[in-house]
Order: structure tokens, then C-alpha cells, then sequence
């Protein structure tokens, strides 16, 4: 057994640890956890990570894979969490307090920090080799992983391939951060922060119901126009923020379908999806769904203009093309504005991207769409934005503006769908 069973003056130490912890935790209401560690490197922030957890309010089961258990002091798990750390599938002592099954039901939530690329490859694997991998497979609360590997580890294909495929499976992922690594290297592979990770899960599993019965639509990502079956015009939208905010919405309690371009970042669940390419593909999509829908969002970058013809064929370098090529575009139908101007129209909030002016350009927008709300982010500023974790946007309503600063983007949303919540409540018609 790898994991302390604790007796003794050191047992009354853990005990006024505990209590320091009795006055902030709630047990009634407290969500389940239930951690696996991972053995990596950044397994020694797992008790940090544990007391976030319990300062928002949650009760832990740490399990420990064997690994780990080289990294983290099994001891310090159970001083922080208050219950002692599970981590042998064959241990009948433990299986005889609360089995494996047992804990896969209890967690209100299984989070696996960190997780690493071994782990990913089990969970992609669906093998059941010890504790942690079993209590995955059994349970059906949602999972939540934070990588944290090495930058090399982390971008290899193999890795690449097992993260597509846990989070193609319903898993929601956070991080893995940029950064300078233990190893000496900068690039991501960094576990994300305990706060960031305990706040993120908590906020993930609450769900009001503010909004219940309320169809939210929104559209999000890149879209990509096709020149040839090789070549496309695109953007830098990853489609984090569109997420972010549908995510939101369903926290507040609305049924959400997002209509996306293609993008890379793990997808919610509770979320309806409907994948399109090209804006002409996205705004036949809008145009299916928007009837049902009571508020429309468009976070998408569309692209303003596509290639006049698509060709079927791959465009050769020739003697005719040899001093250049010219491509011809065309206008995409501008697809919030086409929702914005129906007879039946649901509440529509629009985005900005600007590089200038951001303000003043966004409200000639908002009055020019026809928009009831616009959020405008600079993005000449780099920190922030397209491809970026963070953003810092403003919200302008007629006769009311939220300037929210820098933050990540899962914030952002929140504060952007408690106001638009508010405002669509609250509106008059
Ligand atoms: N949008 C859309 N359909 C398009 C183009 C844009 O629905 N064909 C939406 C975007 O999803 C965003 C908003 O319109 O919500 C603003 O897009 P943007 O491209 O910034 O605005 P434009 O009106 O194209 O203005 P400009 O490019 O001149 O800044």
C-alpha cells in the first residue's frame, strides 16, 4: 500500500488541518472530486490544488497513481483533502470502504491533474490497468484533464492523436499553459494553475436556471473559403471564445447549439454542434435553426469575401499564370445582419474586431446591423484576442457600456452572458 494510513500525534496534526478546513467547506452542499494525479513533475502542485478545491466549496478523493506517488507525499493529500488518498485497483481494505465502482459513482465530477501523456494514451486507450483508468471507464460524471508534459511530448503526433481522441470523447481539457518547463524548456506543456483549474471545473458544473427554456444560437470560429480542393482562404479564430460563451449560456441554464467553422479546441458538452466550412455553409445552418432560436450570437469570423468560383480541380503554376495570379472575390452574405433584419427577430449580439477606433467604429456597427449588443476587442493588441487564452472586450447595448479588462476568455464569457442575460430578461418587447 502506497498511500499513509496515518495514526498517532501525526494523525492529530492532520486533524487541526482539517478543522482549519471544517469552517470553510460546506459537506451538504460540497460537489464530489474526485483528483487523479498523474505521475508528472507538476504532480507537486496536486496539494495546491487541493486546497482550491476545498476553498471553493468541494470535497476530494485524491487518487494517486503509482507514479505519482513518487512526486507528491501521499500524506500531504490526505492532510489537505481529509480523506485518505485511494490508489491500489486490488486493495480489499480500500474496496471494502468505497470499491472503485463506488467512487466512479460518488464523483460529481473525475478530474485528472495532471494528466499526463502516458494518461492521455490509457484514457484514448479505453485500457482499464489500474485504479484512475478504471474509475474513468466506470463513471459517468463529466472528466476533466490539465496536461502537462514536456513541450516535445506534448506536440507529438502520437499525443496530438490521444488528446483529439479523449476530448472526441466528451472530455474537457484546460491548458496545458506556455511557459518555461521543469525541464528547462519554454513552450506549452505547463499544467495550468491550481486556481485557474479548481475555478474552471466548479464553474462547469453549475448550472442555473436563469435561462431555462431559452434557445441560445450562437455562431463561432473561422470559417474557411475553398479556392481549389487544396487551398482556402481563412482566419485566426480558434473558437476558444465561442465556446467559452456557450458554455456560459448553458451554465446559466439555456439549451445552446452552436453552428462552428473548423477548429481545434476541445468541445463543451451539454452543447448541440452543427460543423460548417465556408460562410455560405454557415449562414444555411443560421438560417435552419434561427426560427426556435430567442437569442443569436454571432462570435464567428466569417470571412467578408470568398473566391467567385471554387475550382474543382488543384490550380498548376503555368506559362498563362507565370507573371502572377489574380484571384477574384466576392462578397459572403453577412449572415448577423441578415438575422438582425428579419421580421421574426431574436435578440442578436454581434462582435468587432478592430484595429483602430475600436469604440466608436463598433457602435457605428451596432447601429448599422441592427444589433441589439456588440462586443468589441482591439486586436491590434497581441496580449489579447484570435488565438489567445486571454481577451478584454467591451459590451455596448444602446444607452449602456460594460467595459470588461483583460481576463481569461472563460471569464470574459461569463460576464458577457450574465449581461446579455440581463439585458434580454429585462428588454421591453
Ligand atoms: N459577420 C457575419 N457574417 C459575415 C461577416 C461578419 O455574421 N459575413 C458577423 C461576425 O460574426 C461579427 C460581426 O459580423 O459578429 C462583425 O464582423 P466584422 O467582420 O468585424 O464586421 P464588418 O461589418 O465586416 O466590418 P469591417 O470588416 O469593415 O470592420
Amino acid at each position: 500500500m502506497y498511500w499513509l494510513d496515518v495514526a498517532g500525534p501525526q494523525r492529530r496534526a492532520l486533524d487541526l488541518v482539517v478543522d482549519e478546513f471544517a469552517g470553510i467547506v460546506s459537506a451538504m452542499q460540497a460537489p464530489h472530486i474526485l483528483l487523479g494525479i498523474g505521475g508528472g513533475i507538476a504532480a507537486y502542485k496536486a496539494p495546491e490544488l487541493v486546497r482550491q478545491f476545498r476553498k471553493l466549496g468541494a470535497e476530494i478523493i485524491p487518487v494517486v497513481t503509482e507514479a505519482a506517488t513518487h512526486l507528491v507525499s501521499p500524506l500531504a493529500l490526505q492532510a489537505v483533502s481529509g480523506n485518505t488518498p485511494r490508489g491500489k485497483l486490488w486493495d480489499a481494505d480500500a474496496e471494502a470502504g468505497m470499491g472503485h465502482i463506488e467512487l466512479a459513482r460518488w464523483a460529481d465530477a473525475l478530474v485528472i491533474a495532471p494528466a499526463t501523456a502516458n494518461r492521455l494514451a490509457t484514457m484514448a486507450q479505453g485500457s482499464a490497468q489500474d485504479l484512475l483508468s478504471t474509475i474513468y471507464l466506470a463513471t459517468v460524471a463529466p472528466v476533466f484533464i490539465a496536461p502537462a508534459m514536456n513541450t516535445r511530448m506534448w506536440e507529438h503526433p502520437a499525443t496530438v492523436r490521444n488528446v483529439e481522441t479523449v476530448l472526441g470523447d466528451g472530455v474537457r481539457m484546460i491548458g496545458p499553459d506556455d511557459g518555461e518547463q521543469a525541464c528547462g524548456e519554454f513552450g506549452p506543456g505547463r499544467m495550468s494553475e491550481p486556481d485557474a483549474i479548481a475555478e474552471w471545473v466548479l464553474d462547469s458544473l453549475e448550472i442555473s436556471n436563469l435561462l431555462s427554456g431559452v434557445n441560445v444560437l450562437l455562431t463561432s470560429g473561422p470559417t474557411r473559403e475553398h479556392i481549389d480542393p487544396v487551398r482556402y482562404i481563412t482566419n485566426k479564430s480558434s473558437g476558444k471564445q465561442g465556446f467559452a460563451l456557450a458554455t456560459a449560456f448553458r451554465q446559466l441554464g439555456a439549451d445552446v447549439k452552436v453552428v462552428t467553422g473548423p477548429v481545434h479546441v476541445a468541445r463543451p458538452t451539454g452543447i448541440e454542434y452543427v460543423d460548417v466550412q465556408s460562410a455560405s455553409e454557415m449562414k444555411s445552418a443560421v438560417e435552419a435553426e434561427v426560427d426556435q432560436a430567442d437569442i443569436f450570437i454571432a462570435v464567428a469570423a466569417v470571412a467578408d469575401y470568398r473566391p467567385v468560383q471554387a475550382l474543382d480541380q488543384k490550380i498548376k503554376k503555368s506559362e498563362q499564370n507565370k507573371d502572377g495570379l489574380v484571384l477574384e472575390l466576392t462578397e459572403n452574405d453577412d449572415i448577423v445582419k441578415f438575422v438582425a433584419n428579419r421580421a421574426k427577430k431574436p435578440f442578436v449580439v454581434g462582435f468587432a474586431a478592430e484595429t483602430r477606433e475600436a469604440i466608436r467604429f463598433a457602435r457605428e456597427k451596432r447601429a448599422r446591423k441592427n444589433l441589439d449588443a456588440i462586443v468589441v476587442n482591439d486586436v491590434s493588441d497581441t496580449r489579447i484576442g484570435f488565438d489567445s487564452a486571454e481577451n478584454a472586450v467591451t459590451l455596448i447595448f444602446e444607452g449602456k457600456e460594460v467595459e470588461l479588462p483583460q481576463m481569461s476568455k472563460n471569464a470574459i464569457a461569463k460576464r458577457l452572458a450574465d449581461e446579455i442575460s440581463q439585458r434580454f430578461l429585462h428588454r421591453s418587447n
